[in-house]
């Protein structure tokens, strides 16, 4: 007789105030972050009826995410998706990059299995921690028929991976949607064995347009230690004083790639006949420049 085969749920996890401790569980809001370990975050979460693995893949404070973390993410998630008894993944993570994880993962690995990130806003330690949780919303969801790709598990909320963005500091539900963020055809994603293998991560700036811009930031980076890429978060629909827009072209022309999104929070950038830079059309500014990143790694080989 066969037995059936238990499913898999598979917890990745990167720190964030979901593992965070306070030093006095009397006042959450002062805490260390990516403190508590994942076998300890799930002791109490267990699943009916599917096995859980975890691993630690990195133990940090979201802030400070970086490309090898990344890399590392991206190796484990796409590893474990492909086992046959792996029917989703749970990521851990801080919700200040949450997005760019998020927006990062959906492009280079579209999934086929579910990946849910989720997260807290209050330390593991706190009397009403979220964290738990939400951990348990996430475990819930991945196994759901209509869980696919990388979606954000927060608050009781489902958000895509796409879209979906941090836009209060505190608040317990600190995320919300987007509508209409589709990744610009005219940038090239790298394939996942590409971003794994990359040693060179180009490097894109984050310009803001405002008050005043008059783009000596962007001319004297050029002239130091050119970036690769510049994202502009300009202003209303992608616009940019003509002083900044100047110093983007010059960067143009000396080999930079150049994209525009929005500084407001909603809406993105929307095409227009005075437009003399290419805009990231419905991404943020911090998603334009993982998506320019990313064209940068596909570019390299
Ligand atoms: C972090 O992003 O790691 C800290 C903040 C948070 O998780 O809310």
């Amino acid at each position: 007789m066969n037995a059936k085969k238990t499913k898999k749920i598979v917890v990745l996890a990167t720190g964030g105030t979901i593992a965070g401790l306070a030093s006095d569980a009397a006042k959450p809001q002062t805490y260390t972050a990516g403190q508590v370990a994942v076998a300890d975050l799930l002791q109490g979460v267990a699943h009916d009826g599917v096995e859980l693995l975890s691993e630690q893949v990195a133990q940090i404070d979201s802030k400070d995410m970086s490309f090898a973390v990344w890399q590392s993410l991206l190796a484990r998630v796409s590893h474990y998706s492909e086992q046959d008894d792996v029917q989703g993944v749970v990521i851990t993570h801080g919700t200040d990059t949450l997005e760019e994880t998020a927006y990062f993962l959906q492009a280079v690995l579209q999934p086929t299995k579910p990946v849910a990130i989720t997260c807290a806003m209050l330390p593991a330690n706190a009397p009403d921690s979220d964290g738990p949780g939400n951990l348990k919303n996430a475990l819930t969801w991945v196994q759901e028929p209509a869980a696919s790709g990388v979606s954000v598990v927060c608050a009781g909320q489902v958000h895509a991976g796409n879209a979906v963005q941090k836009s209060h500091s505190h608040q317990r539900n600190p995320f919300t949607s987007q509508a209409g963020v589709m990744h610009p055809a005219v940038l090239r994603v790298p394939s996942v064995a590409q971003v794994v293998a990359c040693q060179h991560w180009p490097r894109v700036e984050l310009v803001f347009n405002h008050a005043g811009a008059d783009g000596r930031l962007v001319r004297a980076l050029t002239a130091h230690d050119a970036p690769q890429g510049w994202v502009v978060a300009g202003t209303g629909n992608g616009t940019l004083h003509h002083d900044l827009e100047a110093a983007l072209l010059d960067a143009q022309k000396q080999g930079a790639q150049v994209l525009r999104a929005s500084r407001c929070a909603q809406g993105g950038v929307q095409s227009s006949e005075a437009d003399v830079l290419p805009h990231a059309g419905g991404l943020t500014a911090v998603q334009a420049r993982v998506a320019l990143l990313m064209h940068l790694v596909a570019q390299q080989t």
